[in-house]
């Protein structure tokens, strides 16, 4: 079987055991779906903030050189002329001349065998055009153009109205058909311009807002840094890839302020601290390689970036990225808002605007790649078996408790016991009485429950122990309550 197939079976098993066992559902699937958005069931929104409260605990708490923040969603929309998003944040666009349908134009060339790192709009078209590109419905291109991924919205009553152009009365919409322009009859939106905000597309620049908040508060000694975990948004022209690249995702980003002359080191010690968080969610080694990301592709506030990528059921992809992001951001904010940005080191007239290292992750990528290290599919006793094999810190389910017989009065008061008593402790833990043993074993490797525990009748008969079983040894040790609670 070719490797390609193999991958594509291995990410197609993962997203199917996401939806059958409660870690991730389409969104709005019901009223049939919303392309390029996810909704987490009961395991998946607990093995997500797993994912990110081990990175708070990481990098924010455990250190000392870090403050959380958590800024709104919705930001002055000069934040987003200032930083380039509203010019510059864009991906190539082509259209399916028969069926009007768009596309992502590296996306199709991608898929053709073509590097299109650093092309031009003029070099993508040339490409598609000397090699024939078609779209995937075998149809002729249009030319490649720039499609802005961010969501526009609009703020207060000034919002968008909605009004067809001609109406009977209506003088705006009669001056807007009057001028020739063939518009009767269409859908308009009036909107003033000053109401227009976006959806964020990377949470970094709530944090750059924020610098000087936090610098006032706490002045802390450069360097330092400012996390923030949040939802960010982006109209991807063609989502994919299950949770890889989707509309509406999860940022955990750090803006790391140094004094200009220290960035490389900073630089370098912010790497290593991603390799122990990249070991701490489990990802093998031997998966994880770093780009150094050419000058031309990087993105435009970056003088050094390199993207961790990561060996993906999909291929290898982009995981995370660090860059260097100079002092772009808090130099346009002092430029755009007439702020001053500057840092003064203590006990001296020392005065610079910091420049900066920024960590980035997206969650859904740790997710997917969490979900692909730990799907696994052995043999237990001649039978196939799929076990989710999640480090024990992040696993959503930590124990499970069962009765051996779910009618057995004596045996499920015991179980509901040590249920109560590991709840309290470790708060995630499961209850399951529902068919035989073996049965729940297989559900719970399913989910990746390290540990399932079982009172049978020498529990309450003889010794009073338990039987817990290991989820990737599928060995069974008899241990006493005490010590499994305590
Ligand atoms: N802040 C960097 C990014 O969103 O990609």
């Amino acid at each position: 079987m070719a490797n390609q197939q193999i991958k594509n079976e291995r990410m197609e098993a993962i997203v199917s055991l996401a939806k059958r066992r409660g870690f991730i559902y389409p969104g709005s699937d019901v009223y049939g779906g919303l392309s390029g958005t996810w909704d987490y069931g009961p395991l998946g929104v607990t093995l997500k903030r797993n994912i990110m409260q081990l990175w708070w605990k990481m990098f924010v708490e455990s250190r000392d050189d870090m403050f959380g923040i958590d800024a709104a969603i919705l930001m002055n929309q000069k934040v987003w002329q200032a930083s380039g998003h509203v010019d510059t944040f864009t991906d190539p666009l082509v259209e399916d001349l028969v069926t009007g349908q768009r596309y992502r134009a590296d996306h199709l060339l991608k898929d053709k065998g073509f590097d299109v790192d650093g092309l031009s709009l003029a070099d993508i078209t040339q490409l598609i055009r000397d090699n024939d590109v078609k779209s995937p419905d075998g149809n002729e291109l249009s030319k490649a153009r720039t499609f802005n991924m961010m969501f526009r919205t609009f703020v207060g009553p000034m919002q968008g109205d909605e009004m067809t152009i001609g109406e009977p009365g209506d003088e705006a919409s009669k001056k807007l058909a009057g001028k020739g322009n063939n518009l009767e009859g269409m859908k308009a939106v009036t909107y003033d311009p000053a109401s227009v905000s976006y959806l964020r597309p990377e949470t970094a620049q709530g944090i750059f807002t924020n610098y000087k908040n936090v610098v006032d508060n706490f002045y802390p000694d450069l360097p330092f840094g400012l996390a923030q975990q949040g939802k960010a948004f982006r109209n991807e022209i063609s989502p994919r890839d299950f949770v890889f690249r989707s509309r509406e995702f999860e940022q955990m980003e750090i803006e790391y302020f140094v004094h200009p002359d220290k960035w490389a080191e900073a630089f370098e010690a912010l790497l290593a601290d991603v390799h122990a968080y990249l070991q701490a969610l489990g990802l093998p080694a031997d998966h994880i390689h770093e780009l150094e990301v050419p000058e031309n592709d990087r993105a435009h506030y970056s003088k050094r970036t390199i993207d961790i990528e990561y060996d993906f059921p999909i291929g290898r992809e982009e995981l995370m990225g660090i860059a260097y992001r100079t002092d772009f951001d808090l130099g346009n904010i002092q430029r755009v808002a007439g702020k001053n940005m500057e840092y003064n080191v203590k006990g001296t007239n020392e005065k610079f605007v910091p420049h900066v290292i920024e960590p980035s992750f997206g969650v859904e990528r740790a997710l997917m790649a969490v979900l692909s290290a730990a799907y696994t599919e052995d043999e237990v006793n001649g039978d196939k078996r799929i076990v989710m094999k999640f480090p024990e810190h992040l696993a959503p389910i930590k124990y499970c408790v069962s009765p051996l017989l779910k009618n057995k009065p004596e045996l499920v008061a015991k179980a509901r016991e040590v249920y109560v008593a590991l709840k309290q402790k470790h708060g995630n833990v499961m209850w399951d009485d529902n068919g035989n043993i073996g049965k729940r074993y297989r559900r719970q490797d399913e989910i990746g429950t390290p540990y399932c525990v079982v009172i049978d009748f020498d529990t309450i008969e003889k010794d009073g122990l338990v039987s817990v079983r290991d989820r990737d040894t599928t060995e069974q040790k008899r241990v006493s309550i005490d010590e499994l609670v305590a």
